[in-house]
């Protein structure tokens, strides 16, 4: 057995109950459990308040992990959510194999039993006071779920290859679900057999690299404009070093944009956050010269490098796209709840719209829509394409695709 699966864990998980629980229903759970928990010397408690469960299960990590396993499958609860998982040094529920106590909201932890020797400065007591007072009742409920519809349709688009070049651009939509349009198309690089140009961009270093850069731009703006309808806009990648590299960037995107039809305000220039933080004053004056042309520039893969926070309190973005490493599997994930909702606010809050990145299912999607994030890119709705967009076929109806 590896040593990690002998570390003590505690792991956090809430869920809803699928039917109404009475006490008895309550104890009948942990007279049912107690017997493999005692075998399996798991402890923990079992909070309840009416509608939602939040266990914490204690033991060691291989048991702990299986039995969560087998726990998901049950019917008598849905909409599990593994809030956190810690590893510690002693555990906090000692000799209780599962204890159940009901709470009321805006309880908050008053109710804990005073046999509880619980540290109140410590996490485990922060944990328990969050579900107590009120938070982790993020989930639709069913009449929330039946009453989403949302429907964007758009037939599939293509334009010729743009000639005698050896690069091509594939486009992806961005979608806004409340509104049911796109709003925007990403043009993200591609070679001549139309995968990612791996070889092409290996063997280009420093300016070489700047310079093929811009000049691809060239390329994704004249297609782009081909694709895009006046109310939407083109997102391309620019790398910061091609920001800095021509003494006025935005007058040369400019050029570009005129020769296309396109205006300024149609084009993000999108920067990845973990390239952005490396970046001098220059870049950032660059920024500002590009930005007083109308240009926008938003914040790529927000959250997959480590900026964080601190890129958000000094750089204000036109636009926020939050990585795909924060938003898979997140109506399961409490960890990547909490920071999404935290990006969100902060987004709402400076007025900045949020992308959400590679939304794969609906499940993670009613979850983002029911906090409010408006604005989607992802195989949900399309995959890149090709010198064009792909037909979006994206229609729900009471919380289910059709
Ligand atoms: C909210 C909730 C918490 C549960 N906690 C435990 C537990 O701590 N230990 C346990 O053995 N079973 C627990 N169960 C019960 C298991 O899901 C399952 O019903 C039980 O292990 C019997 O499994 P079996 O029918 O496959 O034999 C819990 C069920 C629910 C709904």
């Amino acid at each position: 057995m590896s040593g990690a699966a002998l570390v003590l864990k505690q792991l956090v998980y809430r869920s809803k109950a699928t039917a109404k629980f009475s006490e008895d229903d309550l104890l009948k759970i942990t007279s049912d459990s107690i017997p493999f928990n005692r075998e399996n010397n798991i402890t923990g408690i079992l909070l309840f308040d009416g509608e939602y469960f939040f266990q914490v299960l204690e033991g060691k990590s291989d048991v702990v992990h299986a039995l969560y396993e087998h726990i998901k499958g049950d019917s008598r609860h849905t909409n599990i959510v593994k809030v956190t998982e810690l590893v510690v040094h002693k555990r906090d529920f000692g000799e209780w194999l599962l204890r159940a106590l009901t709470v009321n909201e805006g309880s908050r932890c008053y109710w804990l039993p005073p046999d509880l020797t619980l540290n109140r400065e410590g996490r485990m007591f922060a944990l328990l006071n969050s579900f107590a007072s009120g938070r982790w009742r993020n989930c639709l409920s069913d009449s929330e779920r039946k009453s989403i519809s949302a429907k964007i349709t758009t037939a599939a688009t293509s334009i010729a290859q743009f000639e005698n070049s050896h690069i091509q651009f594939a486009f992806q939509p961005i979608i806004d679900t409340f509104k049911g349009k796109i709003t925007s198309l990403e043009a993200l690089i591609r070679s001549d057999d139309g995968e990612f140009p791996e070889a092409i961009l290996d063997c280009l270093d420093g300016e070489e690299k700047y310079k093929f850069d811009l000049e691809s731009k060239a390329i994704a703006i004249a297609q782009g404009a081909k694709l895009l309808n006046p109310s939407q806009s083109l997102s391309i990648n620019l790398c910061p070093g091609a920001m800095t590299y021509l003494p006025d960037v935005g007058e040369y995107l400019c050029k570009l944009l005129g020769e296309s039809g396109l205006k300024p305000e149609q084009l993000v220039l999108e920067v990845t956050e973990t390239e952005i933080i490396k970046e001098n004053d220059a870049f950032f004056e660059a920024v500002e010269r590009v930005r007083s042309r109308g240009i926008k520039i938003a914040i790529d893969d927000f959250g997959a490098g480590y900026a964080g926070l601190s890129l958000l309190a000094d750089f204000s973005p036109d636009k926020i796209k939050l990585d795909r490493k924060i938003t898979t599997g997140i109506h399961e994930n409490g960890h990547r709840q909490a920071i999404t909702e935290a990006v969100l606010e902060f987004a709402n809050a400076m007025g900045i719209p949020l992308v959400v990145e590679g939304v794969e299912t609906i499940e993670e999607w009613l979850w983002l829509q029911h906090i409010g994030v408006q604005r989607f890119q992802g195989f949900l709705f399309a995959k890149p394409c090709l010198n064009g967009i792909a037909e979006v076929k994206f229609k729900v109806d009471g919380g289910e695709t059709l």
